[in-house]
């Protein structure tokens, strides 16, 4: 039996939302193809996650060296921490995002932030940085409005990029992905380009 955890960096409708479709169809076809495992839920819009800055920096600096912390430092050293252990109870991680502004949103990003300790998910080596977790995989699930595939748009694509590298390239942890692009570009084909991406996910869902 593994723990899973599910992850939701979308606060919009079910209906108007292709990644909340995915997240959704993905979790159902895992939960049909994995009756026993043990589910968890983070709806990233509905936490509380503040921004980090150097109250997360300072107060997690502090508590590694068992230092006082004042009482905003406190705060966000238990925030941190909460997600952190949830984070690391895992086996496996879906995410699931959209790419807005040519970004993921932001209580993503803040949620990395959060998980990107050195000394505890990741430390820097002479050959470069080392995941520190073992045996976790990560399905990211994303959907964008344009086609991103060709080579000189690719470089402006900024939503899944930075998370591949976090959690893939620092944190050293292995990476599978659905993307479903393009369904506002070609508007023509989005029915089309939904439809099969959402079966795309299903299918990954149950073998994940
Ligand atoms: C505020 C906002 C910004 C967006 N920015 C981009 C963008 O930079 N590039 C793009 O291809 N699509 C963009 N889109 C379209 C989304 O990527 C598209 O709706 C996609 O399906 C992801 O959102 P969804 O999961 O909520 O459907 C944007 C949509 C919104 C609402």
């Amino acid at each position: 039996m593994s723990n899973v955890l599910f992850v939701k960096a979308n606060d919009r409708p079910y209906e108007q939302s292709i990644s909340v479709q995915m997240y959704e169809s993905f979790m159902n076809a895992y939960k049909a193809a994995n009756p026993t495992d043990s589910i968890t839920e983070l709806d990233l819009f509905k936490e509380d996650v503040p921004y980090y800055g150097n109250d997360a920096i300072t107060g997690l600096y502090k508590a590694s060296q068992q230092l006082p912390l004042n009482d905003a430092e406190e705060r966000m050293v238990n925030v941190i921490d909460k997600y952190m252990d949830q984070f690391l109870a895992a086996d496996k991680i879906v995410i699931a995002f959209p790419l807005w502004n040519l970004t993921a949103p932001a209580p993503l990003i803040t949620y990395m932030s959060y998980l990107t300790q050195s000394g505890k998910t990741f430390k820097y080596t002479a050959e470069g940085p080392i995941g520190l977790t073992s045996g976790k995989k990560i399905m990211l699930l994303s959907a964008r409005g344009g086609d991103y595939a060709s080579e000189g748009k690719q470089y402006i694509e900024s939503g899944i990029k930075p998370v591949k590298a976090i959690l893939g390239g620092l944190l050293g942890i292995p990476i599978e992905e659905v993307v479903i692009e393009g369904h506002q570009e070609f508007s023509d084909r989005a029915a089309d380009i939904i439809s099969s991406g959402l079966v795309h996910t299903q299918k990954a869902a149950a073998g994940f």
